[in-house]
């Protein structure tokens, strides 16, 4: 059976539509509606008219299609996809992180469950996690879970205290500074372009630091022809393929991979639209109080 075909077919019949994230297995952008970092994709999500949202991605961005959705069948075809950082806060750590710190507005990364969103004032993603900042008008934040995108956030702004939880990204925060230096030796004229996930040490030897989309876009606008990609292999697939012209790198040329991004094949997708599982539920109580974090952020991201 040809499946992409299929999968198309599929698609129209049942007035569905698939969201893919850009380190997702690169062949899914074949059978994609939308391909993008997590807040292009949450608005795609809040926008869609589709009665099925199948989100090839991890589990959290479906977990938040479908707080957006809540009359919609969200699925995600490989249950298991999960987010090590995501996973490294649950309620009552964030419980325990508020009440060493009370009165001061809590911001999550997008990377979270979504107990953990139905009790923060407004989620962000690494795309706005600076503007979703900023629009608190706070002297102190506390950011969660991820200490690395919070710490690069205090650094841009310069005047607001962010006191971060200690989570991370496996895969960002293990490229070494070191690692940089060594690659641009191979290759002096590329320039380094990361995501706010990796160290602070990290990020301050890259000539651009932005989401999965910014670093795909800076690639898009500049005359450059030489980039280091520190961020998932995923990205570093699409730009390959999108600019043939160019070359690109791997931080020590060893791919980062997430594997539970990697977790969705076609196969899964072609499944998951026929027979519509695994479906995503979540609390109507927690939907709804995680769904206001969520709207208080496309908000301000408008
Ligand atoms: P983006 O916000 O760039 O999509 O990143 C999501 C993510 O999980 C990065 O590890
Ligand atoms: Fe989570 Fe890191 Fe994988 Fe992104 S790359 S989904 S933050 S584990």
């Amino acid at each position: 059976m040809n499946y992409i075909e299929e999968i198309k077919r599929l698609k129209k019949e049942k007035n569905a539509v698939i969201l893919a994230h850009c380190y997702q297995n690169v062949e899914i952008d074949d059978v994609a509606d939308y391909v993008g970092d997590s807040l292009y994709l949450s608005q795609m999500a809040a926008k869609t008219n589709a009665d099925i949202i199948i989100f090839a991605g991890v589990y959290f961005m479906a977990q938040t299609a479908k707080i957006l959705n809540p009359t919609k069948k969200v699925i995600l075809p490989n249950l298991t996809a999960g987010c090590a950082m995501a996973d490294m806060i649950n309620l009552q750590q964030l419980r325990e992180f508020k009440s060493k710190y009370p009165d001061i507005p809590t911001v999550c990364y997008i990377n979270s469950t979504a107990e953990v969103k139905s009790e923060c004032d407004i989620c962000c993603t690494s795309s706005n996690a600076i503007k979703i900042v900023e629009s608190l008008k706070a002297e102190k934040v506390l950011f969660l879970p991820d200490k690395n995108l919070g710490r690069w956030v205090e650094k841009q702004l310069g005047n607001v205290e962010v006191i971060t939880y200690d989570g991370y990204c496996p895969i960002h925060n293990k490229l070494e500074p070191s690692a940089i230096k060594e690659t641009k030796l191979k290759h002096p004229n590329a320039l380094v372009l990361a995501h706010p996930e990796c160290t602070e040490e990290f990020s301050k030897l890259a000539d651009y630091v932005g989401s999965t989309t910014g670093i795909m876009n800076f690639v898009k606008n500049s005359t450059e022809k030489q980039f280091i990609i520190a961020t998932e292999k995923g990205v570093l697939d699409r730009l390959k393929r999108d600019y043939p012209n160019k070359d690109f790198y791997d931080i020590n040329d060893k791919p980062s991979i997430c594997q539970s991004m990697k977790l969705n094949t076609i196969l899964d997708i072609y499944n998951a639209l026929k027979n519509e599982t695994p479906e995503i539920k979540v609390e109507e109580k927690i939907a709804q109080k995680a769904l206001k974090c969520i709207e208080k952020m496309l908000e301000v991201s408008k």
